[in-house]
């Protein structure tokens, strides 16, 4: 059981911001990424749509063997992992935007969230909101555009830059203290964010959260692995399965940056 994978499931490149803050935290754990790159982007779609999407994965990632399941993806998190809880009994853990975290930094400085018009859509949102937002702090924005151009492989600063810089432009930027990146696949940009940004907004995520938070999950459970040997990750996109030389060269080089 030890040695059985931890399976993390995105809907294409965002979920390596957290694997590679679990390959920190648990390097001895073996990994299973899928990208469901055939119904990328999710945040887009339905919420029916997303729930089949996910289950579909998860089913093909069951059939290989896991032990715990990371949803590394706040849309599919929204939607899914409450079903998904109760379908399989193995630790599953998702994603939350860090709102907390990030009202409390901002000393009664605004906040302002990215995230997928999906999971802003979301009753857990907004629950999220009221618990934490005493202040009615928190903004909240949008931003699709990212996940569409993470998947197209754009990731240069010259390119990204502006399209974050228009995407504020109705924003006074001196109110706020703390931007979070509520989607897996935004924190990939975080250099860039903090680059364009002036120098007073901290820009955070969930993914150490997330993955300490699983990290007691298996302890509790006794399935973590500790061997001292390091382990291997397997990757599969949802479309062919079998992942294509570049997009593996990709999702290499994106463990190693992020
Ligand atoms: C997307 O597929 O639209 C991004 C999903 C997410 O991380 O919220």
């Amino acid at each position: 059981m030890k040695n059985d994978s931890i399976g993390f499931l995105d809907s294409g490149f965002g979920g390596i911001t957290v694997l590679s803050e679990a390959l920190r935290q648990l390097p001895d754990e073996n990994y299973i990424y899928y990208a469901d790159n055939e119904h990328v982007p999710y945040g887009t779609k339905t919420k029916e749509e997303v729930h089949n999407f996910v289950f579909q994965a998860v089913d093909f990632m069951v059939g290989k063997g896991i032990k715990a399941l990371v949803v590394a993806c706040n849309t599919a998190t929204s939607i899914a992992v409450r079903d998904l809880r109760s379908k399989y009994s193995f630790p599953i853990v998702g994603m939350e935007p860090a709102v907390k975290p990030a009202v409390e930094n901002g000393n009664g400085k605004r906040v302002l969230v990215f995230a997928t018009p999906l999971t802003l859509k979301e009753e857990k949102f907004h629950n999220l909101v009221q618990r934490v937002d005493h202040e009615h702090v928190v903004d909240y924005l949008a931003f699709p555009e990212l996940v569409e151009l993470a998947e197209s492989m754009i990731f240069d600063r010259e390119r990204i830059g502006p399209v974050i810089m228009e995407k504020l432009k109705e924003y006074d930027l001196n109110n706020y203290k703390t931007f979070v990146l509520g989607c897996t696949h935004f924190p990939i940009y975080k250099n860039i964010f903090k680059l364009v940004l002036p120098g007073h907004i901290d820009v955070i995520d969930g993914s150490s959260g997330t993955v300490r938070y699983l990290k007691c999950l298996m302890e509790e459970k006794g399935i973590l692995n500790t061997s001292g040997k390091g382990g291997h990750i397997e990757f599969f996109d949802s479309g062919v399965r079998i992942i294509n030389e570049e997009r593996l060269k990709i999702f290499k080089w994106l463990l190693a940056e992020c």
